[in-house]
């Protein structure tokens, strides 16, 4: 009873601490939280996009559940029909508006494909580094870049 009276106390303090940091300096807050370029979509194009992102993470999800079900047939061909590059995301990425996006963006569905290549082979460790590989240009596109 103490303890969690203890915690929700903690909590309120945190919470207080963090409005504080709002209130005084809005606008260094907001400056450090986002520094990333906008690629300007239209309307559509971000709800297409973001549709587009969801099943990308889908895709992700269902690949590492099929690895550890020793499914990596299955894997390899999800990897090339929802990361790999199609004509469909080639399209998608010829109109992000950024060259540097573009170019990112492709190289990503490129290394999707040599993910798929991996996961052909049935080895786990390659598998898992081609993994990785293209989780990284996940990770380095939503560094740099927003809607
Ligand atoms: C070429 C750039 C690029 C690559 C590569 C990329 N993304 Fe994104 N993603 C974006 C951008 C831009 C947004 C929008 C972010 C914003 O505006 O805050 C986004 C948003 C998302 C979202 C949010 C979707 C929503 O409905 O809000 C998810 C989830 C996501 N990405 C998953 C992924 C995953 C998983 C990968 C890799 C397998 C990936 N993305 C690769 C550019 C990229």
């Amino acid at each position: 009873m103490i303890k969690s009276l203890m915690g929700v106390f903690i909590g309120m303090l945190c919470l207080n601490a963090a409005f504080a940091v709002d209130e005084i300096m809005p606008m260094e807050h907001h400056r450090m939280t986002d520094t990333r370029i906008s690629l300007g979509l239209s309307e559509k194009m971000k709800q297409h996009q973001l549709a587009d992102m969801r099943e990308h993470l889908e895709a992700i999800d269902s690949i590492v559940g099929l690895m550890a079900a020793n499914r990596f047939q299955e894997a390899a061909r999800i990897a090339h029909e929802k990361l790999g590059l199609t004509p469909q995301m080639q399209r998608m990425c010829g109109m992000l508006g950024n060259e540097k996006a573009t170019e990112l963006g492709l190289a990503f569905h490129k290394s999707g494909d040599e993910l798929g290549d991996a996961l052909e082979t049935g080895d786990q460790g390659k598998s898992l580094s081609a993994l990785h590989n293209t989780m990284q240009y996940c990770v380095s596109c939503h560094a740099m870049f927003r809607q």
